[in-house]
């Protein structure tokens, strides 16, 4: 698949970054509590996740362990396949540890079913699941920490992406597919 010349550009922030810090400080502490007499084995979802766990891990007043897994539904486009499929797998064994998934967006929930129902057949010790977005009107059942609701506009930053773009935004924005593209950055320049 081309990538294409981009199409589009970062549209407003939807979560700045001061809110992204306050936050994330405030699932931290809710984690700490919540596993303070448990070893706590964290596992980010790439690579949307990568910059909300390492802002959560060091917002965890514990000992955590961490470590990843990679999965693809979306390839370069913004449309799900509707398959979920791994392209990296853990490292850990984690029968027996206490679980914590975290994911950037729980949206249609493909994802997170699929990563559930394989994680629990590992008989994990306890499984929980942080997400630092959920879309508006998704179920939020499973998901036992949540940072933002957010609408359907497609979002980067904070590690979200479109076709691999805007990951290392430090704000949520919006992504519009209809804005002129501006530049190397997406009309995100100085
Ligand atoms: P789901 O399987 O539809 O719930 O989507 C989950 C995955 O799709 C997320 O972990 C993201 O990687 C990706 N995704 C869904 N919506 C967005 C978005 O608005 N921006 C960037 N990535 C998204
Ligand atoms: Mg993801």
């Amino acid at each position: 698949m081309s990538a294409g010349p981009p199409k589009g550009s970062v549209g407003r922030v939807l979560v700045a970054a001061s809110e992204l810090e306050a936050r994330v400080a405030e699932l931290g502490a809710a984690i700490t509590a919540d596993y303070r007499d448990r070893s706590l084995l964290m596992v980010g979802v790439l690579k949307g996740a990568f910059v909300f766990m390492s802002d959560l891990a060091q917002a965890i007043d514990l000992p955590v362990e961490i470590d990843f897994m990679a999965v693809s539904s979306y390839g370069k486009s913004t449309k799900s396949s509707g398959v979920v499929r791994i392209v990296k797998d853990l490292e850990t064994d984690i029968r027996d540890r206490h679980v914590l998934l975290v994911e950037d967006i729980v949206d249609s929930r493909l994802t997170l079913r699929y990563l559930t129902e394989l994680l629990q057949a590992r008989r994990p010790a306890s499984f929980g699941v942080c997400a630092l977005l959920v879309r508006e009107g998704a179920p939020t059942d499973g998901i036992d920490y949540a940072g933002f609701a957010v609408g359907p506009d497609w979002v980067v930053g904070y590690g979200l992406d479109v076709g691999e773009r805007h990951r290392s935004l430090p704000d949520v924005c919006a992504y519009d597919p209809d804005l002129p593209p501006v530049g190397q950055d997406g009309g995100r320049g100085p």
